[in-house]
Protein backbone atom coordinates (compact mmCIF):
# COMPACT_ATOMS: atom_id res chain seq x y z
CA UNK A 1 0.00 0.00 0.00
CA UNK A 2 1.31 3.09 -0.59
CA UNK A 3 1.41 6.15 1.35
CA UNK A 4 1.19 9.36 0.95
CA UNK A 5 1.27 12.11 3.84
CA UNK A 6 0.43 15.82 3.70
CA UNK A 7 -1.34 18.64 5.57
CA UNK A 8 -4.40 18.72 3.44
CA UNK A 9 -6.32 15.96 1.35
CA UNK A 10 -8.65 17.67 -0.71
CA UNK A 11 -10.85 14.95 -2.87
CA UNK A 12 -11.95 16.15 -6.13
CA UNK A 13 -10.37 18.52 -8.42
CA UNK A 14 -13.60 20.37 -10.59
CA UNK A 15 -13.39 24.14 -9.78
CA UNK A 16 -14.14 23.34 -6.02
CA UNK A 17 -11.39 21.41 -5.01
CA UNK A 18 -8.99 23.16 -7.45
CA UNK A 19 -9.92 26.66 -5.37
CA UNK A 20 -9.20 25.16 -2.18
CA UNK A 21 -6.16 23.11 -2.84
CA UNK A 22 -4.93 26.79 -4.02
CA UNK A 23 -5.74 28.71 -0.84
CA UNK A 24 -4.72 25.92 1.46
CA UNK A 25 -1.51 26.19 -0.64
CA UNK A 26 -0.89 29.80 -0.02
CA UNK A 27 -1.77 29.36 3.38
CA UNK A 28 1.76 27.62 3.48
CA UNK A 29 -0.37 23.84 3.64
CA UNK A 30 0.88 20.54 1.99
CA UNK A 31 -2.01 19.60 -0.18
CA UNK A 32 -2.73 16.55 -1.99
CA UNK A 33 -4.87 16.78 -4.62
CA UNK A 34 -7.22 13.84 -5.60
CA UNK A 35 -8.75 13.78 -8.68
CA UNK A 36 -11.00 10.53 -9.64
CA UNK A 37 -11.04 11.26 -13.37
CA UNK A 38 -8.06 13.42 -15.41
CA UNK A 39 -7.60 16.77 -14.45
CA UNK A 40 -9.79 19.22 -16.01
CA UNK A 41 -12.75 16.82 -16.49
CA UNK A 42 -15.62 17.71 -13.92
CA UNK A 43 -19.11 18.84 -13.87
CA UNK A 44 -17.77 22.33 -12.97
CA UNK A 45 -17.81 22.46 -17.06
CA UNK A 46 -21.84 21.41 -17.36
CA UNK A 47 -22.32 25.05 -15.85
CA UNK A 48 -21.98 26.50 -19.13
CA UNK A 49 -23.90 29.70 -19.33
CA UNK A 50 -22.08 31.85 -16.86
CA UNK A 51 -20.65 32.79 -12.85
CA UNK A 52 -23.40 34.60 -11.44
CA UNK A 53 -21.51 37.83 -9.48
CA UNK A 54 -23.17 41.34 -8.94
CA UNK A 55 -20.31 43.14 -11.09
CA UNK A 56 -23.21 45.56 -12.18
CA UNK A 57 -21.70 45.62 -15.51
CA UNK A 58 -24.93 45.53 -17.36
CA UNK A 59 -27.25 47.49 -14.96
CA UNK A 60 -25.56 49.69 -12.53
CA UNK A 61 -28.53 48.79 -9.61
CA UNK A 62 -27.00 45.33 -8.86
CA UNK A 63 -25.27 44.96 -6.13
CA UNK A 64 -24.47 41.70 -3.55
CA UNK A 65 -28.38 42.62 -2.30
CA UNK A 66 -30.09 42.33 -4.73
CA UNK A 67 -28.02 38.87 -5.30
CA UNK A 68 -28.54 37.66 -1.72
CA UNK A 69 -32.12 38.52 -2.30
CA UNK A 70 -32.72 36.51 -5.33
CA UNK A 71 -30.44 33.36 -3.83
CA UNK A 72 -32.65 33.24 -0.78
CA UNK A 73 -36.15 33.40 -3.01
CA UNK A 74 -34.76 31.11 -5.49
CA UNK A 75 -34.08 28.71 -2.34
CA UNK A 76 -37.48 29.30 -1.52
CA UNK A 77 -36.39 30.49 1.69
CA UNK A 78 -34.41 27.38 3.06
CA UNK A 79 -30.84 28.51 2.34
CA UNK A 80 -28.47 29.30 4.76
CA UNK A 81 -28.87 32.56 5.56
CA UNK A 82 -24.97 33.28 5.96
CA UNK A 83 -23.74 31.09 2.95
CA UNK A 84 -26.02 33.44 1.06
CA UNK A 85 -24.50 36.79 2.03
CA UNK A 86 -20.40 35.51 1.96
CA UNK A 87 -21.63 34.40 -1.68
CA UNK A 88 -22.89 37.34 -3.12
CA UNK A 89 -20.45 39.76 -0.91
CA UNK A 90 -17.72 37.67 -2.78
CA UNK A 91 -18.53 36.11 -5.69
CA UNK A 92 -17.20 39.15 -7.52
CA UNK A 93 -13.89 39.49 -6.28
CA UNK A 94 -13.88 35.57 -6.90
CA UNK A 95 -14.49 36.60 -10.88
CA UNK A 96 -12.12 39.65 -11.34
CA UNK A 97 -9.41 36.89 -9.59
CA UNK A 98 -10.40 34.61 -12.45
CA UNK A 99 -9.55 37.32 -14.94
CA UNK A 100 -5.85 38.23 -13.04
CA UNK A 101 -5.55 34.37 -13.50
CA UNK A 102 -6.38 34.54 -17.09
CA UNK A 103 -9.91 33.68 -17.90
CA UNK A 104 -10.85 35.40 -20.86
CA UNK A 105 -14.63 36.44 -20.48
CA UNK A 106 -16.92 38.00 -23.19
CA UNK A 107 -17.07 41.71 -22.72
CA UNK A 108 -19.26 44.61 -23.48
CA UNK A 109 -17.97 46.97 -26.39
CA UNK A 110 -16.38 49.24 -24.07
CA UNK A 111 -14.19 46.34 -22.33
CA UNK A 112 -16.55 45.28 -19.46
CA UNK A 113 -17.33 42.00 -18.46
CA UNK A 114 -20.08 41.26 -20.11
CA UNK A 115 -23.18 39.53 -18.01
CA UNK A 116 -26.21 37.54 -19.48
CA UNK A 117 -29.49 36.99 -18.30
CA UNK A 118 -30.10 33.87 -16.32
CA UNK A 119 -33.32 32.19 -14.44
CA UNK A 120 -34.75 34.33 -10.79
CA UNK A 121 -31.72 36.65 -11.21
CA UNK A 122 -33.24 40.32 -11.55
CA UNK A 123 -30.56 42.01 -13.46
CA UNK A 124 -28.00 39.96 -16.33
CA UNK A 125 -25.72 39.13 -14.07
CA UNK A 126 -24.11 36.19 -15.50
CA UNK A 127 -20.14 36.93 -16.48
CA UNK A 128 -19.63 34.38 -19.32
CA UNK A 129 -17.58 32.67 -21.82
CA UNK A 130 -19.84 32.16 -25.07
CA UNK A 131 -21.50 28.50 -23.37
CA UNK A 132 -18.02 27.26 -22.31
CA UNK A 133 -17.96 29.40 -18.96
CA UNK A 134 -17.10 26.18 -16.90
CA UNK A 135 -14.57 25.13 -19.16
CA UNK A 136 -12.92 28.40 -19.38
CA UNK A 137 -12.82 28.12 -15.16
CA UNK A 138 -11.34 25.08 -15.04
CA UNK A 139 -8.89 25.61 -17.43
CA UNK A 140 -7.86 28.46 -15.84
CA UNK A 141 -7.83 27.18 -12.12
CA UNK A 142 -5.80 23.95 -13.16
CA UNK A 143 -3.29 26.82 -14.85
CA UNK A 144 -2.81 27.88 -11.48
CA UNK A 145 -2.68 25.19 -9.79
CA UNK A 146 0.25 22.83 -11.70
CA UNK A 147 2.56 25.45 -11.10
CA UNK A 148 2.16 25.63 -7.25
CA UNK A 149 4.67 23.08 -5.94
CA UNK A 150 3.20 22.70 -2.42
CA UNK A 151 0.31 21.25 -4.29
CA UNK A 152 0.66 17.07 -5.70
CA UNK A 153 -1.89 16.21 -7.79
CA UNK A 154 -3.41 12.57 -8.07
CA UNK A 155 -5.18 11.54 -10.77
CA UNK A 156 -7.22 8.61 -11.44
CA UNK A 157 -7.43 8.31 -7.77
CA UNK A 158 -10.66 7.19 -6.18
CA UNK A 159 -11.30 7.48 -2.19
CA UNK A 160 -13.19 5.09 -0.77
CA UNK A 161 -13.32 5.87 2.86
CA UNK A 162 -12.21 8.51 5.44
CA UNK A 163 -10.45 7.22 8.13
CA UNK A 164 -10.28 8.94 11.94
CA UNK A 165 -7.96 9.29 14.57
CA UNK A 166 -11.15 8.92 17.74
CA UNK A 167 -13.36 11.52 16.84
CA UNK A 168 -11.48 13.45 14.26
CA UNK A 169 -10.81 12.99 10.59
CA UNK A 170 -7.06 12.26 9.87
CA UNK A 171 -6.63 10.51 6.22
CA UNK A 172 -8.44 8.48 3.30
CA UNK A 173 -8.13 5.56 1.94
CA UNK A 174 -8.03 5.36 -1.80
CA UNK A 175 -7.61 3.30 -5.00
CA UNK A 176 -5.13 4.30 -8.07
CA UNK A 177 -7.19 3.32 -10.85
CA UNK A 178 -4.15 2.75 -13.44
CA UNK A 179 -2.59 -0.13 -11.06
CA UNK A 180 -5.34 -0.82 -8.51
CA UNK A 181 -2.56 -0.12 -5.87
CA UNK A 182 -4.11 1.06 -2.44
CA UNK A 183 -3.16 4.56 -1.24
CA UNK A 184 -3.42 5.42 2.24
CA UNK A 185 -3.39 9.61 2.69
CA UNK A 186 -2.76 10.37 6.26
CA UNK A 187 -3.72 14.14 6.70
CA UNK A 188 -4.39 16.95 9.18
CA UNK A 189 -7.53 17.83 7.31
CA UNK A 190 -9.48 16.76 4.61
CA UNK A 191 -11.76 18.54 2.45
CA UNK A 192 -14.79 16.73 0.12
CA UNK A 193 -15.41 18.51 -2.99
CA UNK A 194 -16.44 15.42 -5.05
CA UNK A 195 -19.72 17.01 -6.53
CA UNK A 196 -23.28 15.32 -6.57
CA UNK A 197 -24.80 12.46 -7.44
CA UNK A 198 -26.39 12.61 -10.55
CA UNK A 199 -25.87 8.96 -11.67
CA UNK A 200 -27.87 7.56 -9.19
CA UNK A 201 -30.71 8.86 -11.98
CA UNK A 202 -31.02 7.01 -15.56
CA UNK A 203 -31.11 11.11 -17.67
CA UNK A 204 -28.34 13.15 -15.94
CA UNK A 205 -25.84 15.56 -17.18
CA UNK A 206 -23.76 14.32 -14.35
CA UNK A 207 -20.69 11.46 -16.43
CA UNK A 208 -19.86 8.65 -14.60
CA UNK A 209 -17.44 9.92 -11.41
CA UNK A 210 -20.42 11.80 -10.03
CA UNK A 211 -21.65 8.75 -7.47
CA UNK A 212 -22.21 10.90 -4.29
CA UNK A 213 -18.98 9.86 -3.03
CA UNK A 214 -18.45 12.88 -0.92
CA UNK A 215 -22.13 12.50 0.81
CA UNK A 216 -21.62 8.94 1.80
CA UNK A 217 -17.79 9.45 2.75
CA UNK A 218 -19.03 12.31 5.18
CA UNK A 219 -22.50 10.51 6.37
CA UNK A 220 -20.23 7.07 7.18
CA UNK A 221 -17.86 9.52 9.21
CA UNK A 222 -20.57 10.38 11.31
CA UNK A 223 -20.76 14.28 9.48
CA UNK A 224 -24.63 15.68 9.17
CA UNK A 225 -26.01 15.63 5.59
CA UNK A 226 -28.48 18.56 5.00
CA UNK A 227 -31.14 19.37 2.41
CA UNK A 228 -30.43 15.81 1.02
CA UNK A 229 -34.51 15.60 -0.56
CA UNK A 230 -33.44 18.59 -3.01
CA UNK A 231 -32.40 17.63 -6.45
CA UNK A 232 -32.27 19.87 -9.31
CA UNK A 233 -33.29 19.06 -12.48
CA UNK A 234 -32.40 21.46 -14.93
CA UNK A 235 -35.42 22.08 -17.43
CA UNK A 236 -33.24 21.20 -20.76
CA UNK A 237 -30.89 18.54 -21.60
CA UNK A 238 -31.30 16.68 -24.97
CA UNK A 239 -33.67 14.11 -25.71
CA UNK A 240 -32.37 13.04 -28.79
CA UNK A 241 -30.72 10.64 -30.00
CA UNK A 242 -31.15 7.94 -26.79
CA UNK A 243 -27.14 7.74 -26.69
CA UNK A 244 -26.91 11.46 -25.14
CA UNK A 245 -30.29 11.77 -23.92
CA UNK A 246 -29.53 14.03 -20.88
CA UNK A 247 -26.73 16.15 -22.01
CA UNK A 248 -26.59 19.14 -21.12
CA UNK A 249 -28.31 22.28 -22.96
CA UNK A 250 -27.19 25.37 -21.35
CA UNK A 251 -29.85 28.29 -19.43
CA UNK A 252 -27.70 30.25 -21.74
CA UNK A 253 -29.80 29.57 -25.14
CA UNK A 254 -33.09 31.23 -22.89
CA UNK A 255 -30.69 33.72 -21.38
CA UNK A 256 -29.86 34.83 -24.96
CA UNK A 257 -33.55 34.65 -26.13
CA UNK A 258 -34.57 31.35 -26.84
CA UNK A 259 -38.16 30.18 -25.86
CA UNK A 260 -39.61 27.34 -25.09
CA UNK A 261 -42.69 25.99 -27.42
CA UNK A 262 -45.09 23.25 -27.20
CA UNK A 263 -46.31 20.92 -30.06
CA UNK A 264 -48.81 23.86 -30.73
CA UNK A 265 -46.26 26.62 -31.09
CA UNK A 266 -47.37 27.71 -27.90
CA UNK A 267 -44.77 29.45 -25.54
CA UNK A 268 -46.45 27.36 -22.56
CA UNK A 269 -44.15 29.06 -20.16
CA UNK A 270 -46.83 32.08 -19.83
CA UNK A 271 -49.34 29.76 -18.58
CA UNK A 272 -47.40 28.88 -15.46
CA UNK A 273 -45.73 32.51 -14.52
CA UNK A 274 -46.63 32.52 -10.43
CA UNK A 275 -48.25 35.33 -9.29
CA UNK A 276 -45.56 37.33 -7.37
CA UNK A 277 -43.17 36.74 -10.72
CA UNK A 278 -46.58 38.13 -12.84
CA UNK A 279 -46.41 41.13 -10.45
CA UNK A 280 -42.97 41.72 -10.58
CA UNK A 281 -42.59 41.28 -14.97
CA UNK A 282 -45.22 44.38 -14.86
CA UNK A 283 -43.09 45.82 -13.12
CA UNK A 284 -39.87 45.08 -15.13
CA UNK A 285 -41.65 46.88 -18.53
CA UNK A 286 -42.11 49.85 -16.37
CA UNK A 287 -38.75 49.81 -15.05
CA UNK A 288 -37.56 48.92 -18.55
CA UNK A 289 -39.07 51.99 -19.87
CA UNK A 290 -37.19 53.78 -17.21
CA UNK A 291 -33.75 52.59 -17.79
CA UNK A 292 -34.30 51.66 -21.49
CA UNK A 293 -35.34 48.82 -23.04
CA UNK A 294 -33.49 45.55 -23.69
CA UNK A 295 -32.97 44.04 -27.11
CA UNK A 296 -36.09 41.89 -26.54
CA UNK A 297 -38.42 44.68 -24.96
CA UNK A 298 -39.30 42.83 -21.53
CA UNK A 299 -36.78 42.31 -19.59
CA UNK A 300 -37.81 39.03 -17.97
CA UNK A 301 -39.14 36.49 -20.17
CA UNK A 302 -41.10 33.42 -18.11
CA UNK A 303 -38.39 31.16 -19.81
CA UNK A 304 -36.42 32.09 -16.93
CA UNK A 305 -38.16 31.47 -14.04
CA UNK A 306 -36.57 29.47 -11.52
CA UNK A 307 -35.43 26.06 -12.98
CA UNK A 308 -38.19 24.18 -10.86
CA UNK A 309 -40.95 25.68 -12.74
CA UNK A 310 -39.20 25.69 -15.70
CA UNK A 311 -39.12 21.77 -15.48
CA UNK A 312 -42.08 20.76 -13.94
CA UNK A 313 -43.95 22.94 -16.82
CA UNK A 314 -42.31 20.73 -19.40
CA UNK A 315 -42.97 17.97 -17.19
CA UNK A 316 -46.94 18.60 -17.73
CA UNK A 317 -46.74 20.01 -21.08
CA UNK A 318 -45.63 16.13 -22.48
CA UNK A 319 -47.96 14.98 -19.79
CA UNK A 320 -50.82 16.85 -21.45
CA UNK A 321 -49.77 15.26 -25.00
CA UNK A 322 -48.42 18.82 -26.02
CA UNK A 323 -44.88 17.49 -26.09
CA UNK A 324 -42.29 17.26 -29.04
CA UNK A 325 -42.04 14.22 -31.49
CA UNK A 326 -38.93 13.13 -29.20
CA UNK A 327 -40.79 13.39 -25.78
CA UNK A 328 -40.04 16.49 -24.77
CA UNK A 329 -40.62 20.20 -25.93
CA UNK A 330 -39.20 23.05 -28.93
CA UNK A 331 -36.55 25.04 -27.88
CA UNK A 332 -36.08 27.86 -30.45
CA UNK A 333 -33.41 30.06 -30.91
CA UNK A 334 -33.44 30.13 -34.66
CA UNK A 335 -36.46 31.88 -35.24
CA UNK A 336 -34.85 34.87 -32.43
CA UNK A 337 -31.25 35.12 -33.48
CA UNK A 338 -29.42 35.74 -36.46
CA UNK A 339 -27.05 32.33 -37.35
CA UNK A 340 -23.85 34.71 -36.31
CA UNK A 341 -24.98 35.84 -33.06
CA UNK A 342 -26.33 32.11 -32.23
CA UNK A 343 -22.79 30.71 -33.70
CA UNK A 344 -20.66 33.37 -31.29
CA UNK A 345 -23.07 33.13 -28.04
CA UNK A 346 -23.47 29.38 -27.90
CA UNK A 347 -20.95 27.71 -29.87
CA UNK A 348 -21.16 24.58 -27.82
CA UNK A 349 -24.57 23.97 -28.35
CA UNK A 350 -24.17 24.93 -32.20
CA UNK A 351 -21.54 22.02 -32.23
CA UNK A 352 -23.40 19.69 -29.85
CA UNK A 353 -26.51 19.48 -31.76
CA UNK A 354 -24.82 19.42 -34.83
CA UNK A 355 -22.60 16.51 -34.60
CA UNK A 356 -24.87 14.41 -31.56
CA UNK A 357 -28.18 15.24 -33.41
CA UNK A 358 -27.57 16.27 -37.04
CA UNK A 359 -29.39 19.38 -36.27
CA UNK A 360 -28.42 22.88 -36.65
CA UNK A 361 -29.61 24.84 -34.30
CA UNK A 362 -29.58 28.51 -36.60
CA UNK A 363 -32.34 26.76 -38.85
CA UNK A 364 -34.49 24.35 -36.51
CA UNK A 365 -35.45 23.89 -32.75
CA UNK A 366 -34.02 21.76 -30.44
CA UNK A 367 -35.64 19.12 -28.49
CA UNK A 368 -35.32 19.74 -24.75
CA UNK A 369 -36.35 17.82 -21.58
CA UNK A 370 -35.71 17.90 -17.93
CA UNK A 371 -32.49 16.26 -17.13
CA UNK A 372 -30.78 15.38 -13.21
CA UNK A 373 -28.22 17.95 -13.08
CA UNK A 374 -27.09 19.68 -9.67
CA UNK A 375 -27.77 18.43 -5.84
CA UNK A 376 -28.15 21.50 -3.60
CA UNK A 377 -28.22 18.54 -0.02
CA UNK A 378 -24.76 17.53 0.47
CA UNK A 379 -22.68 18.06 3.72
CA UNK A 380 -23.79 20.45 6.77
CA UNK A 381 -21.30 22.82 7.31
CA UNK A 382 -20.43 26.11 8.71
CA UNK A 383 -21.01 28.81 6.78
CA UNK A 384 -17.88 30.54 6.36
CA UNK A 385 -15.27 27.40 7.20
CA UNK A 386 -16.87 24.84 5.48
CA UNK A 387 -15.96 22.70 8.92
CA UNK A 388 -18.44 19.77 8.72
CA UNK A 389 -20.06 18.47 12.30
CA UNK A 390 -17.07 16.10 12.20
CA UNK A 391 -13.67 17.84 13.49
CA UNK A 392 -11.00 17.59 10.25
CA UNK A 393 -13.78 17.42 7.92
CA UNK A 394 -14.28 19.90 4.88
CA UNK A 395 -16.45 19.89 2.37
CA UNK A 396 -16.93 23.06 -0.78
CA UNK A 397 -19.18 23.01 -3.94
CA UNK A 398 -21.52 20.74 -4.84
CA UNK A 399 -20.79 18.12 -1.99
CA UNK A 400 -21.71 20.92 0.81
CA UNK A 401 -25.34 22.16 0.95
CA UNK A 402 -27.13 25.29 2.62
CA UNK A 403 -26.01 27.87 -0.13
CA UNK A 404 -29.18 26.89 -2.44
CA UNK A 405 -32.11 25.84 -0.29
CA UNK A 406 -34.68 24.25 -2.01
CA UNK A 407 -33.72 25.14 -5.18
CA UNK A 408 -30.07 26.56 -7.10
CA UNK A 409 -30.20 29.79 -9.48
CA UNK A 410 -28.09 29.01 -12.67
CA UNK A 411 -24.86 30.16 -12.45
CA UNK A 412 -24.53 29.97 -8.46
CA UNK A 413 -22.85 27.10 -8.65
CA UNK A 414 -19.57 28.17 -9.82
CA UNK A 415 -19.36 31.18 -7.89
CA UNK A 416 -20.35 29.02 -5.13
CA UNK A 417 -17.47 26.78 -5.94
CA UNK A 418 -15.22 29.49 -5.88
CA UNK A 419 -16.27 31.47 -2.44
CA UNK A 420 -16.55 28.18 -0.80
CA UNK A 421 -13.60 26.78 -2.42
CA UNK A 422 -11.47 29.26 -1.30
CA UNK A 423 -12.91 29.71 2.03
CA UNK A 424 -12.30 26.23 2.83
CA UNK A 425 -8.94 26.26 1.81
CA UNK A 426 -7.85 28.15 4.08
CA UNK A 427 -9.95 27.16 7.01
CA UNK A 428 -8.68 23.42 6.46
CA UNK A 429 -4.86 25.11 5.74
CA UNK A 430 -4.80 26.92 9.84
CA UNK A 431 -6.66 23.81 10.85
CA UNK A 432 -4.04 21.43 10.10
CA UNK A 433 -1.62 23.75 11.07
CA UNK A 434 -2.21 24.43 14.57
CA UNK A 435 -3.58 20.55 15.05
CA UNK A 436 -1.59 17.88 16.68
CA UNK A 437 -1.10 15.37 13.72
CA UNK A 438 -2.16 11.70 14.44
CA UNK A 439 -2.19 8.88 12.07
CA UNK A 440 -5.53 7.18 11.22
CA UNK A 441 -6.51 4.10 13.50
CA UNK A 442 -4.62 0.94 12.23
CA UNK A 443 -7.82 -0.84 12.26
CA UNK A 444 -9.75 1.67 10.95
CA UNK A 445 -7.66 1.20 7.89
CA UNK A 446 -7.56 -2.38 7.75
CA UNK A 447 -11.00 -2.33 7.89
CA UNK A 448 -11.26 -0.38 5.01
CA UNK A 449 -8.42 -2.38 3.30
CA UNK A 450 -10.66 -5.16 3.26
CA UNK A 451 -14.30 -3.57 2.47
CA UNK A 452 -12.32 -1.86 -0.81
CA UNK A 453 -11.72 -5.37 -1.72
CA UNK A 454 -14.54 -7.48 -1.32
CA UNK A 455 -16.14 -7.19 -4.56
CA UNK A 456 -12.64 -9.61 -5.53
CA UNK A 457 -14.57 -12.10 -3.36
CA UNK A 458 -17.25 -15.21 -4.89
CA UNK A 459 -20.44 -13.42 -5.41
CA UNK A 460 -23.27 -13.59 -7.87
CA UNK A 461 -24.53 -10.27 -8.48
CA UNK A 462 -23.50 -8.00 -11.53
CA UNK A 463 -22.84 -4.79 -10.39
CA UNK A 464 -24.21 -2.79 -13.99
CA UNK A 465 -27.87 -4.55 -13.06
CA UNK A 466 -27.14 -3.01 -9.68
CA UNK A 467 -26.74 0.32 -11.16
CA UNK A 468 -29.54 -0.03 -13.80
CA UNK A 469 -32.06 -0.99 -11.56
CA UNK A 470 -31.05 1.95 -9.02
CA UNK A 471 -31.64 4.20 -11.99
CA UNK A 472 -35.16 2.76 -12.44
CA UNK A 473 -36.16 3.12 -8.88
CA UNK A 474 -34.73 6.92 -8.76
CA UNK A 475 -36.83 7.69 -11.77
CA UNK A 476 -39.55 5.87 -10.74
CA UNK A 477 -40.11 6.85 -7.03
CA UNK A 478 -37.51 9.62 -6.30
CA UNK A 479 -38.31 11.74 -9.75
CA UNK A 480 -38.88 15.07 -10.45
CA UNK A 481 -42.29 14.95 -9.09
CA UNK A 482 -42.91 12.34 -5.96
CA UNK A 483 -45.64 10.99 -3.54
CA UNK A 484 -45.25 9.29 0.12
CA UNK A 485 -46.75 6.02 -1.37
CA UNK A 486 -44.51 5.67 -3.85
CA UNK A 487 -41.57 7.19 -2.12
CA UNK A 488 -42.29 4.59 0.71
CA UNK A 489 -42.07 1.70 -2.05
CA UNK A 490 -38.89 3.22 -3.06
CA UNK A 491 -36.80 3.27 0.25
CA UNK A 492 -38.12 -0.56 0.37
CA UNK A 493 -36.47 -1.52 -2.81
CA UNK A 494 -33.84 0.85 -2.57
CA UNK A 495 -33.05 -1.47 1.08
CA UNK A 496 -33.19 -4.44 -0.83
CA UNK A 497 -30.78 -3.86 -3.17
CA UNK A 498 -28.64 -2.22 -0.71
CA UNK A 499 -28.99 -5.67 0.73
CA UNK A 500 -27.68 -7.51 -2.53
CA UNK A 501 -24.63 -4.70 -2.78
CA UNK A 502 -22.79 -7.54 -0.64
CA UNK A 503 -22.57 -10.44 -3.34
CA UNK A 504 -21.32 -7.95 -5.97
CA UNK A 505 -18.94 -9.33 -8.18
CA UNK A 506 -15.77 -7.68 -9.70
CA UNK A 507 -13.97 -10.33 -12.42
CA UNK A 508 -10.31 -9.72 -13.83
CA UNK A 509 -7.71 -7.96 -11.88
CA UNK A 510 -7.26 -4.73 -10.18
CA UNK A 511 -5.85 -2.50 -13.28
CA UNK A 512 -8.25 -0.28 -15.25
CA UNK A 513 -11.05 -2.33 -13.95
CA UNK A 514 -14.19 -0.18 -14.25
CA UNK A 515 -16.29 -2.98 -12.76
CA UNK A 516 -14.58 -3.30 -9.34
CA UNK A 517 -14.83 0.46 -9.46
CA UNK A 518 -18.78 0.19 -9.81
CA UNK A 519 -19.15 -1.91 -7.20
CA UNK A 520 -17.44 0.13 -4.84
CA UNK A 521 -19.34 3.33 -6.34
CA UNK A 522 -23.01 1.39 -5.79
CA UNK A 523 -22.30 1.95 -2.28
CA UNK A 524 -22.22 5.70 -2.20
CA UNK A 525 -25.10 6.10 -4.88
CA UNK A 526 -27.12 3.69 -2.67
CA UNK A 527 -27.06 5.33 0.49
CA UNK A 528 -26.84 8.95 -0.89
CA UNK A 529 -30.44 8.01 -2.89
CA UNK A 530 -31.90 6.51 0.63
CA UNK A 531 -31.42 10.11 2.16
CA UNK A 532 -32.39 11.65 -1.05
CA UNK A 533 -35.82 9.65 -0.58
CA UNK A 534 -35.78 9.59 3.67
CA UNK A 535 -35.88 13.32 3.15
CA UNK A 536 -38.50 13.60 0.00
CA UNK A 537 -41.03 11.45 2.53
CA UNK A 538 -40.36 13.39 5.66
CA UNK A 539 -40.85 16.09 3.98
CA UNK A 540 -44.56 16.62 3.10
CA UNK A 541 -45.24 19.92 1.43
CA UNK A 542 -43.85 20.76 -2.22
CA UNK A 543 -41.12 23.73 -2.28
CA UNK A 544 -38.74 24.32 -5.21
CA UNK A 545 -36.91 21.35 -6.30
CA UNK A 546 -39.03 18.94 -4.22
CA UNK A 547 -42.76 18.38 -5.14
CA UNK A 548 -45.32 16.32 -3.45
CA UNK A 549 -48.05 15.12 -5.16
CA UNK A 550 -49.92 14.26 -2.30
CA UNK A 551 -48.72 17.63 -1.01
CA UNK A 552 -49.04 20.21 -3.12
CA UNK A 553 -48.79 23.30 -0.99
CA UNK A 554 -46.08 24.98 1.02
CA UNK A 555 -45.98 23.84 4.82
CA UNK A 556 -45.26 26.96 7.13
CA UNK A 557 -43.69 25.07 9.57
CA UNK A 558 -41.98 22.70 6.94
CA UNK A 559 -40.61 26.00 5.53
CA UNK A 560 -38.65 26.92 9.17
CA UNK A 561 -36.86 23.70 8.88
CA UNK A 562 -34.22 22.08 6.87
CA UNK A 563 -34.18 18.28 7.19
CA UNK A 564 -30.52 16.94 8.39
CA UNK A 565 -29.54 13.18 7.69
CA UNK A 566 -27.78 11.43 10.05
CA UNK A 567 -26.98 7.88 11.75
CA UNK A 568 -28.29 6.62 14.58
CA UNK A 569 -28.05 3.56 16.35
CA UNK A 570 -30.82 2.84 14.55
CA UNK A 571 -29.55 3.38 11.05
CA UNK A 572 -30.13 6.66 9.03
CA UNK A 573 -32.23 8.96 10.34
CA UNK A 574 -33.92 12.34 9.67
CA UNK A 575 -34.03 15.22 11.92
CA UNK A 576 -35.93 18.69 11.72
CA UNK A 577 -33.28 21.60 12.10
CA UNK A 578 -34.95 25.32 12.72
CA UNK A 579 -33.33 27.38 10.21
CA UNK A 580 -30.68 30.03 11.50
CA UNK A 581 -32.37 33.41 12.35
CA UNK A 582 -31.70 35.84 9.70
CA UNK A 583 -30.82 39.41 10.76
CA UNK A 584 -33.86 41.86 10.48
CA UNK A 585 -32.17 44.29 7.85
CA UNK A 586 -31.59 40.87 6.35
CA UNK A 587 -35.25 40.08 6.17
CA UNK A 588 -35.99 43.34 4.79
CA UNK A 589 -34.01 43.03 1.77
CA UNK A 590 -35.56 39.64 0.73
CA UNK A 591 -38.89 40.85 1.30
CA UNK A 592 -38.70 44.15 -0.49
CA UNK A 593 -40.70 44.38 -3.55
CA UNK A 594 -38.34 46.38 -5.43
CA UNK A 595 -34.63 46.17 -5.15
O1 LIG B 1 -27.41 25.85 -18.06
C1 LIG B 1 -26.27 26.02 -17.65
O2 LIG B 1 -25.44 26.61 -18.30
C2 LIG B 1 -25.95 25.53 -16.30
C3 LIG B 1 -25.51 26.36 -15.37
C4 LIG B 1 -25.52 25.98 -13.95
O3 LIG B 1 -25.96 24.87 -13.62
O4 LIG B 1 -25.13 26.80 -13.12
Amino acid sequence: MERVKCDVLVVGAGGAGLRAAISAAEAGAQVALVSKSLLGKAHTVMAEGGIAAALGNMDERDNWKVHFRDTIRGGKGLCNWEMAKLHAEQSPERVRELERWGAVFDRTPDGRINQRNFGGHRFPRLAHVGDRTGLEIIRTLQDHVIHIDEVALHMETTVTRLLKSGNRVTGALAYRRTDGELMLFAAGAVILATGGIGKAYRVTSNSWEYTGDGHALAYLAGADLVDMEFVQFHPTGMVWPPSVKGTLVTEGVRGEGGVLLNSEGERFMFNYIPEAFAAETARDEAEADAWGRGEEGAMRPPELLTRDVVARAIMDEVKAGRGSPRGGVFLDIASRRDADYIRRKLPSMYHQFKELAGLDITQEPMQVGPTTHYMMGGVRVDPASGVSTVTGLYAAGEAAAGMHGANRLGGNSLSDLLVFGNLSGQAAATYAASSDRLPPAGEEVEAARVAALVPFEAGDENPYHLHQELQEIMEAHVGIVREGVKLEAGIAKLEALQVRLEAQHASGGRTYNPGWHLCLDLHNMILTSLAVARAGLERTESRGAHTRLDFPDYDEELGQVNLVIRQSADGMVVVRAPLAEMPAELAEIVAREAV
